[in-house]
């Protein structure tokens, strides 16, 4: 019913598409992090040249494009996985020089430990900074919590759907308390309930611990529910993309917005920018 409502309501209005900005002038006070013209090759064959940006303290940033557009590779260089070949990428205005507790990775696989239970997995990388067991336990309470597993805690990862394992890999990341988060296509292997309910839970997360996100997907409708801003990448060999600002009303994790009008413009202008 309410998504007729929403249609027509774009229908009666009159046609505004949703500009792209360019995205060569990064204009972004005290950046968390910043690309400043990284290039990035595989043996000699450039995948990427000039690619700059700037991303805001507990922004998420939806990074959308095809498959071999160079979304991994820019997500891996965040990580600290890849270094680029020219320019720099910098954390709070340091130089990134490989991995650190200050980034956090969600993979597609959430690569649970199998013999371990949720609340060990959560609190793995306590474990491994030798903080004591009461501890642990508690951050593991606490983040459960975060991602909606409370009363999971002593499961083992085969008795979850993938959806919970899901949440299990972001509560693991989250309890190293990373100043940014890394996610690249968490969600791609999930069904399309489970996967709209995950979205909702990234920005009620964003919401309660401000943790800046750098968001990987190929699916325009992901990015733009989730997005503070998209980069729309298609050929990054010049370093060019279009950035969209996504203006939806707050609590942004409101699955209502999936059927506001400006998200559906804004869907149908990406849609278009990506065809033409
Ligand atoms: N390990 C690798 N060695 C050589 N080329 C690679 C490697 N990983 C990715 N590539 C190439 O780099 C380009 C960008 O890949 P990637 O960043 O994984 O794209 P995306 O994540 O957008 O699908 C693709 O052309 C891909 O074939
Ligand atoms: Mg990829």
């Amino acid at each position: 019913m309410s998504s007729y409502k929403a249609l027509s309501v774009v229908a009666d209005q009159p046609f505004e598409t949703p500009e792209p900005n360019s995205s060569k002038a990064p204009s972004v006070m005290n950046p968390v992090l910043k690309f400043e013209k990284v290039g990035f090759q595989y043996d000699g064959r450039p995948i990427m040249r000039d690619v700059s940006f700037a991303m805001q303290p507990g922004e998420i940033v939806a990074v959308l494009g095809p498959s071999g557009c160079g979304k991994t590779t820019i997500l891996n260089m965040v990580a600290g996985f890849l270094d680029p070949t020219d320019g720099v990428a910098l954390i709070d205005g340091r130089e990134i020089r490989g991995p650190g507790p200050d980034r956090g990775v969600v993979f597609q696989a959430a690569a649970l430990f199998d013999w371990m239970t949720v609340a060990d997995n959560i609190s793995f990388s306590l474990r491994c900074a030798g903080r004591p067991r009461a501890e642990r336990r508690q951050v593991a309470e606490e983040m459960a919590a975060l991602v909606g597993l409370t009363g999971f805690e002593d499961a083992y990862p085969y008795q979850l759907s993938g959806g919970m394992r899901q949440r299990v890999g972001l509560a693991r990341v989250l309890a190293a308390k990373p100043k940014v988060m890394l996610m690249d296509e968490p969600f791609s292997a999930l069904d399309v309930q489970t996967r709209e309910v995950l979205q909702e839970e990234v920005l009620r997360i964003r919401e309660r611990t401000g943790c800046t996100t750098l968001f990987v997907t190929h699916s325009i409708d992901e990015a733009v529910f989730l997005g503070d801003r998209i980069f729309l990448l298609t050929d990054l060999k010049d370093g060019a993309f279009d950035t969209f600002s996504v203006d939806l009303p707050a609590p942004r994790g409101n699955p209502e917005n999936r059927l506001h009008p400006a998200f559906i413009r804004l869907r149908e202008a990406i849609y278009r920018r990506m065809r033409h």
